[in-house]
Parts: structure tokens; C-alpha cells; sequence
């Protein structure tokens, strides 16, 4: 009887599922064909983010040497009105390369290049933050302004449901996840171990991994980066985890509260100081620049996700070690505050603060253009300021 019951849970699987996937295909079959040589030429996948600010595109082309640095690397264009990108009758859209990282998938020569993305009359397009993020940063590089990044993400079948999670039901409450091992704990540890080779073979200055409150959430951090390295750097972090769990036939979420009720939501901690903040005394630059967050909340908040605050509004509740999204609050060691002055920092008097409210759907090109324009630019008032090109 046993074959039967296996052949006919294995048939009712593959029929409920209603498409073939990508990850069903042989993955070794696919190796007999990228171990073929390529002869001299280079695979380079061009990356941008599309119109929703959040979506990652990509398509490759090839080039006859490989590239040692962004200025051997062509200009493209793409289809705007397929991504949520164009207006009317303009719809091409042009590539222009940013980042060079190597490709952990289709391995050496083959590059990976992070774009910003003009509008047909070489405007930033709407989604192109970072354009403005290096004006900023270029300002106050003799600050060498730092950050770190903690992106939370969440894992989930294909069919949005959290991966692991009984489909009709929930698992035990949180406490036993957070930092957890073993089958009951830890829920997809393959995708979170892949992606983190991935990035240290491509380049990402990623520093480590870890299982977060919620089953089937993870965390990386990025970090520490200088300047517009952090946003370039998180965003090629996410497309290698997109890519990644393509290939084990799951799906990432980035979603700042994908599970309402009593679950973590995903944020990304963001920690920031200057060169004057590391030296000894720093401490005092520290307050000085929470003494000014403390002035400007709302406009951080509007930064901090891509609906301008909307996103952050289910997560930051004041519960599960958020703070109140209307409030501002900083302490020393605090979960709960918008602001966290790590406790090691309180005692050598000097090193970074950790601002807790970005969303884990944020672009970090608008997270830390925001830190600088608040925290180094002086800007007060809801509104940045217009800098010239
Ligand atoms: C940010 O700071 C916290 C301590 O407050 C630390 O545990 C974490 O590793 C740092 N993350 C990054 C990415 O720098």
C-alpha cells in the first residue's frame, strides 16, 4: 500500500501546484552547460531598480574583455513602460553602470553592475535616488561618514505564504527562533548560507547573518560602508538574495509586517557615525546629532519607506521592539527608542547610534541621504533642501 499513498501525495502536490517553476529544473543538468568555456568574452547582467522603488530588473549582455573599472562599461537602455518607469510616448530609459561586483552565479569573468536609471532627457527617474544620495554624500566626505545596515527579510513560498509555516495554521509563538538551530527553529538556513557566499564572492561588504524573532525571518547586515557604498552595496545584497532563493523555488519578502498580530515585523537598523564620532569624546557629537534627529522626525519617517511612512505605520507600533511611529525616543541600550546608543558606546564615550526606524522595504540611498542632510547639513524643517547640481 505504501508506493500508493507516496505516488498519490506526490501527484496531489505536483497538481495543486498550478505552474512549473524555474527551481524544478534540473540545477544539475543546467551545470554540464555553464562549465562550457565562453572564449575570451564576459557575461555582464545590468541591475536596476524599478518603478516601484522597490522591484529589482536585470538583463545581460556581452562584452568582448572584461571590465576593470565602471568606465569600461557601455551605457544600455531598457523599456521603460515595462517597468512602471516611463511616461507616454518616451519610453526608453537608459542604464547608466554605477557598481561593478563580481557574479557569484555565473562565477568569474562574469560581473554583476549595479545602474541608476535616466529618463529619456537624462533626468534621474523617479525611483533613481541614488543620483541625489552622492551629491549629498560627496559634501561632507571629509567627515567619512559610516554606515551599517540590518536588512530583515522574510522567507516564503511561492505561494505568499511564510516558508515552513503549517499551511493552515500557525507555529509555536516567538522565543525559540531568534538565533535558532535545529529543524523546529531555523526555517530555510540553505537560502540564508547560499546567499551569504554569494555576497562575499561577488564583493558585498556583508559582516554576518542571523535567524530573527519570527520563523522564517532572517537578517544580514551590511556594513561598515562609507558614503554611497552602503546603498550600493544593500541594494546588490538584495538582488543576490532575490536570485538566490529563484533558485531554490522560494521567494523573498521584504515587507515591513508581513504577519500582522503577535509577530515581529522586518525593519532595517541603520547604524551611522562620523570620523569625529569614532575619536575619543566622540559621545558628544553622537548627542548633538540625536539632539537634531530629535527636531526633524516626520521627514525621517517620510524617508524611511517608499510610501512615505505608510509601510512603517503597521510596523511601528510601539510593540515587539518597535518604537511608536509618532513619537521620537532615544536611549542608551534601548529597543523600544527610535535612536539606540549601544551600550559600549555609553561607556567609551564614543563610536555610532543606531537609528531603529527604517523599514526593511527602505532604499538606503534615502535612509542615509537623510542621516547626513539631518545630522551633518544642519537641515531643520520638514522639507530637504534643494542642492544644485
Ligand atoms: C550595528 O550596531 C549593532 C549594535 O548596536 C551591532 O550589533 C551590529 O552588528 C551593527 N550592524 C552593522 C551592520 O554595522
Amino acid at each position: 500500500m505504501l508506493p500508493v499513498k507516496v505516488w498519490t501525495i506526490r501527484f496531489l502536490i505536483a497538481h495543486t501546484m498550478a505552474t512549473s517553476s524555474s527551481a524544478d529544473l534540473s540545477k544539475a543538468v543546467k551545470q554540464q552547460y555553464m562549465e562550457l568555456p565562453q572564449g575570451g568574452t564576459v557575461q555582464a547582467m545590468y541591475i536596476w531598480i524599478d518603478g516601484t522603488g522597490e522591484g529589482l530588473r536585470c538583463k545581460t549582455r556581452t562584452l568582448d574583455a572584461e571590465p576593470k573599472t565602471i568606465e569600461d562599461l557601455p551605457e544600455w537602455n531598457f523599456d521603460g513602460s515595462s517597468t512602471y518607469q516611463s511616461e507616454g510616448s518616451n519610453s526608453d530609459m537608459y542604464l547608466i553602470p554605477k557598481a561593478i561586483f563580481r557574479d557569484p552565479f555565473r562565477k568569474d569573468p562574469n560581473k554583476l553592475i549595479l545602474c541608476e536609471v535616466l529618463k529619456y532627457n537624462r533626468k534621474p527617474a523617479e525611483t533613481n535616488l541614488r543620483q541625489m544620495c552622492a551629491k549629498i554624500m560627496d559634501k561632507v566626505e571629509n567627515q567619512h561618514p559610516w554606515f551599517g545596515m540590518e536588512q530583515e527579510y522574510t522567507i516564503l513560498g511561492i505561494d505568499g505564504h511564510p516558508f515552513g509555516w503549517p499551511s493552515n495554521g500557525f507555529p509555536g509563538p516567538q522565543g525559540p527562533y531568534y538565533c535558532g538551530v535545529g529543524a523546529d527553529k531555523a526555517y530555510g538556513r540553505d537560502i540564508v548560507e547560499a546567499h551569504y557566499r554569494a555576497c562575499l564572492y561577488a564583493g558585498v561588504d556583508i559582516c554576518g547573518t542571523n535567524a530573527e524573532v519570527m520563523p522564517a525571518q532572517w537578517e544580514f547586515q551590511v556594513g561598515p560602508c562609507e558614503g554611497i557604498r552602503m546603498g550600493d552595496h544593500l541594494w546588490m545584497a538584495r538582488f543576490i538574495l532575490h536570485r538566490v532563493c529563484e533558485d531554490f523555488g522560494v521567494v523573498v519578502s521584504f515587507d515591513p509586517k508581513p504577519i500582522s498580530g503577535n509577530w515581529n515585523g522586518a525593519g532595517c537598523h541603520t547604524n551611522f557615525s562620523t570620523k569625529e564620532m569614532r575619536e575619543e569624546g566622540g559621545l558628544k557629537q553622537i548627542e548633538e546629532a540625536i539632539e537634531k534627529l530629535s527636531k526633524r522626525h516626520q521627514y525621517h519617517i517620510r524617508a524611511y519607506d517608499p510610501k512615505g511612512g505608510l509601510d512603517n505605520a503597521r510596523r511601528l507600533t510601539g510593540r515587539h521592539e518597535t518604537s511608536n511611529i509618532n513619537e521620537f525616543s532615544a536611549g542608551v541600550a534601548n529597543r523600544g527608542a527610535s535612536i539606540r546608543i549601544p551600550r559600549s558606546v555609553g561607556q567609551e564615550k564614543r563610536g555610532y547610534f543606531e537609528d531603529r526606524r527604517p523599514s526593511a522595504n527602505c532604499d538606503p540611498y534615502a535612509v542615509t541621504e537623510a542621516l547626513i542632510r539631518t545630522c551633518l547639513l544642519g537641515e531643520i524643517g520638514e522639507e530637504p533642501e534643494e542642492y544644485k547640481q
